[in-house]
């Protein structure tokens, strides 16, 4: 008779399993669970491995073993199979013992009318108590134990100041808080790192988020397509990341065991077997700090603790015996001088980010801007390595946790005293002398061996280097479209006087395009002379022409790609311009200098440029000066040094008088230019537009008057103040002077300014130098066009 009777019960349980919820008043016991059909999820009581407590909870329904993701009540279990889970009418879920007593609540409570409440188990394996309306009064998701599935957020609310993150269970067996947390260290303004922690040490740092992932996974092979993408969220009220997978038959489990170890595996249904990926801390390098303040560890060589290249290891006897613990110091103490630089570490963890400053929008250059103009900034490094790279990260305290990574890791510059790189210098220069002499009795050797050849074979010897300077590729308009984006507008670069420059990839090269605005009025003519010009001119401070594009109305120039911009975009930027120190900047006063003497007189074919402004000075990756903009050059025969032009072309505070007023133009006219450039190089202003509160004039004026004062050292930038060499600053014045001059005679030429900044003879007194007054006078004379544009072009000068 007892039988049938239990076989119904048997039949009502089965019914209350197929469903995915709990509705109120409806009782759950030990036995039953929720999780219909299909679901991946279930619910329902449990016992860990060998333990005999009870819980109830969420895992994983068909994996084996059984895998749970979460846990009601890890610290208060059932001593039997009595319990029972119910949902209160106010939204309230609750778990009563055997005698009815509540042992966990969720204590969550519904206002207003609560119809329609139901506590139902989502697909993504969160329980949900939600109202009628769909909205969500309490969810499991908020409650992680140790694991992190998909679907959750692990982070920090700022408005409630709630923090979600993993706790170890004690063991296998126990469920309840172990002493491992998987936090994620999230502040307020500040960069997330996440951290395996014991109690409130921090044992592994995992991070930081460098765009893709957390920076810590170092087996993390980037060819290996990961099955799941992570989101880094921060906004003002909180942050907080997540994963998603990418295909609905895979997903991924994270979860921190009660040996303090970070797993990653991963479950690829139908098959009930979890793949391990990752575990962390995975080696000796991934324990937080082992090697240090400005220590790096690597796994690479043995021992795999070192220091930072600038930094020693304080020696032992200045520390007691039984303390091993290591510390890194500084070679050379920072003492804020200008001269002090960074140092790059490529492949790297980055350090500690507690204490770092984070800025989203910065980019590199700006970012070590920012760390080179306040002394206790210590490092940088780009915090988003995905293709923007885009974010900036400043330290200003000892760099702690650094390691090499094999592979996948980031860039660090690290701040070094100027020392530092003096010593580099000199080793350089020592080098380059050494490397000189070679070269001179290699050369020698070569020239020998020409002369011999070209004995026999002059004919031949000149037929060739005829081929190569009218060899240059011609591009077609399709394949420089799709090198820069269709030209889009992300890829522009600037707009010059004949119009928009693009930057383009072109066969795995970075280029510059130049693409000729229709309105430029340049024909096709002078676009090919122009070509064929710069084809042949080649000099390490002129930019490369690597090809060109003419189809329909297009015209193009294809040149290598400069990474630093122009000289203006450091020169006259208040906050970039310490980028530029003195010896860097008389580099650059003698680069162009060479570059135009090449132009002037070295090449084949004189070549005045007509256009010389900081603005056409680009820098190289290693600063040097290339000059740019050949559209305005014209070929000479030799005999010619001196044309009248019916166009004057140039741009205002560079142009020389003969050429604005009489459209005559000569080597000197650039020379003139050249002039207007040195003092804004030494000065850091700009000629037009430049403003003093004692006088009008502009900045050839205002170094004419320190000149004549004695004071010339007083046009230096002040950014310069504390480290040139007065000596070269005033020759560079000097010399600047002499060719603004007034009159053409007077200027030097080319050789004479090449050898005038090299030497150390005395030069001859300046004249006054034309158009010292500022501009806007000699407008009113209708001596110059007023033009809104900075460059002049087309303007008819008779
Ligand atoms: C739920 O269980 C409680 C005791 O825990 C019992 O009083 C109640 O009648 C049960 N409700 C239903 C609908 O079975
Ligand atoms: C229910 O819990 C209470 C308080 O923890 C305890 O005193 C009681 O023995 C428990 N009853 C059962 C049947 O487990
Ligand atoms: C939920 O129920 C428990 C046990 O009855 C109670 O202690 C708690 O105050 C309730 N919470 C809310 C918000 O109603
Ligand atoms: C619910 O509230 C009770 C009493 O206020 C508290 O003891 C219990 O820890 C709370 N439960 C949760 C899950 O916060
Ligand atoms: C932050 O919270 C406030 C108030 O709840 C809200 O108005 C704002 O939209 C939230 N901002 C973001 C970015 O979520
Ligand atoms: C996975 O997604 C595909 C297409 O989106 C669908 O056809 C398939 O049924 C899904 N599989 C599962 C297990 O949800
Ligand atoms: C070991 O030396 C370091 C640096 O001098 C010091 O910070 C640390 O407290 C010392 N540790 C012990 C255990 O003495
Ligand atoms: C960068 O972000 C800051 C605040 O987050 C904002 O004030 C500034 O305008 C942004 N700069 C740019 C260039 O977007
Ligand atoms: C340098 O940066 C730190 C940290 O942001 C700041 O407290 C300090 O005021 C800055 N110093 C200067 C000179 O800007
Ligand atoms: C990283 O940069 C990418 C592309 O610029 C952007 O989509 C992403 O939101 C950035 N991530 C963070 C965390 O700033």
């Amino acid at each position: 008779m007892l039988l049938p009777y239990i076989t119904f019960i048997f039949l009502m349980l089965r019914t209350s399993r197929s469903s995915d919820t709990i509705a109120v008043h409806q009782n759950i016991s030990d036995g039953e669970t929720i999780g219909s059909g299909n679901a991946r999820f279930e619910l329902g009581f449990f016992s860990p491995g060998n333990s005999k407590s009870r819980y109830l909870g969420i895992w994983f329904k068909s994996t084996s073993p059984q895998t749970v993701v979460w846990v009601a009540n890890p610290e208060t279990p059932l001593i039997d199979t009595s319990g029972a889970v119910k949902l209160d009418n106010q939204g309230n879920l609750t778990l009563v013992n055997g005698s009815g007593k509540v042992i966990w609540s969720s204590n969550s409570s519904a206002s207003g009318t609560n119809i329609n409440l139901v506590a139902q188990l989502l697909d993504t394996g969160n329980l949900v108590i939600k109202n009628g309306n769909e909205i969500f009064i309490w969810q499991s998701f908020d409650y992680p134990g140790d694991s992190f599935i998909e679907g959750m957020k692990l982070g920090k609310n700022f408005l409630t100041g709630r923090e979600t993150y993993l706790t170890s269970w004690r063991s296998a067996d126990d469920p309840s808080p172990g002493e491992y947390t998987l936090r994620f260290l999230m502040v307020k303004g500040k960069y997330p790192q996440a951290c395996i922690m014991r109690s409130s040490a921090i044992e592994t740092r995992i991070g930081p988020y460098n765009g893709i992932l957390f920076s810590g996974r170092a087996n993390y092979a980037p060819d290996a397509k990961p099955t799941s993408v992570s989101y880094l969220i921060m906004n003002q009220n909180e942050t907080y990341i997540y994963y998603i997978s990418k295909s609905n038959t895979t997903t991924l489990r994270t979860i921190v065991t009660p040996g303090g170890k970070l797993e990653f595996s991963e479950l690829k249904f139908p098959n009930p077997e979890w793949t391990p990926i990752a575990t962390l801390p995975a080696d000796y390098c991934d324990h937080y700090g082992v090697c240090g303040p400005y220590g790096s560890c690597t796994t690479a060589s043995s021992p795999s603790c070192g220091c930072l290249k600038g930094f020693d290891l304080k020696t032992s006897d200045e520390m007691s015996p039984d303390n091993d613990t290591r510390v890194c110091e500084r070679r050379k103490a920072l003492d804020c001088d200008p001269g002090e630089g960074f140092q790059k570490f490529s492949s790297m963890k980055l350090p500690d980010t507690e204490n770092a400053v984070f800025s989203s929008n910065m980019s590199l250059i700006d970012c070590e801007v920012a760390c080179k103009n306040n002394c206790s900034c210590t490092a940088y490094a780009n915090s988003n390595i995905t293709s923007g790279a885009v974010g900036c990260l400043l330290w200003f305290e000892d760099l702690i946790d650094v390691r090499v990574y094999p592979q996948n890791g980031q860039d660090l510059y690290v701040r070094l005293a100027a020392s530092e790189f003096r010593f580099h210098r000199k080793k350089q220069v020592v080098m380059v002398v050494t490397l000189s002499i070679s070269a001179v009795l290699i050369l020698l050797g070569l020239i020998l061996a020409l002369y011999i050849r070209r004995k026999w074979k002059i004919s031949d010897a000149e037929s060739s280097s005829q081929m190569e300077s009218e060899d240059v590729p011609l591009f077609s308009l399709s394949k420089i479209s799709k090198a820069t984006n269709d030209f889009s507008a992300d890829n522009k670069l600037g707009e010059g006087g004949f119009g928009p420059v693009y930057k383009g990839l072109l066969e795995g090269q970075d280029i510059a395009v130049k693409r000729l605005s229709k309105s430029s009025g340049q024909g096709l003519v002078e676009f090919k002379n122009e070509v064929i010009c710069i084809a042949k001119l080649q000099h390490r401070n002129l930019v490369k022409l690597l090809g060109y594009c003419i189809q329909g109305h297009e015209k193009m120039l294809i040149y290598e790609y400069m990474p630093n911009k122009s000289l203006d975009s450091f020169l006259f930027d208040e906050s970039r311009k310490s980028l530029l120190d003195w010896s860097q900047r008389f580099e650059i006063i003698h680069g162009i200098a060479r570059g135009l003497l090449y132009l002037h007189q070295d090449s084949r074919l004189k070549v005045i440029h007509r256009d010389l402004k900081a603005g056409n000075i680009l820098l190289d990756h290693q600063m040097r000066p290339r000059i740019s903009d050949f559209g305005l050059a014209r070929m000479f025969k030799e005999e010619e040094s001196e044309a009248n032009t019916k166009r004057v072309v140039g741009t205002l505070g560079y142009i020389s008088p003969e050429y604005a007023v009489n459209g005559l133009y000569s080597v000197k006219s650039d020379i003139f230019s050249f002039g207007v450039l040195v003092l804004e190089i030494v000065s850091g202003k700009k000629n037009r537009g430049f403003v003093h509160e004692d006088h009008d004039d502009n900045l050839l004026g205002h170094a004419w008057r320190l000149y004549k004062e004695g004071k010339s050292l007083d046009l230096i930038d002040e950014c310069l103040r504390t480290s040139y060499s007065a000596s070269e600053v005033l020759r560079s014045i000097h010399v600047g002077l002499m060719c603004v001059q007034q009159r053409v005679k007077d200027r030097p030429n080319t050789p004479n300014v090449v050898g005038m900044l090299g030497s150390e003879g005395s030069l001859p007194t300046p004249k006054k130098p034309a158009f010292f007054i500022q501009e806007s006078e000699i407008n009113s004379t209708s001596i110059l066009p007023s033009v809104n544009g900075v460059t002049l072009s087309q303007i008819d000068g008779r």
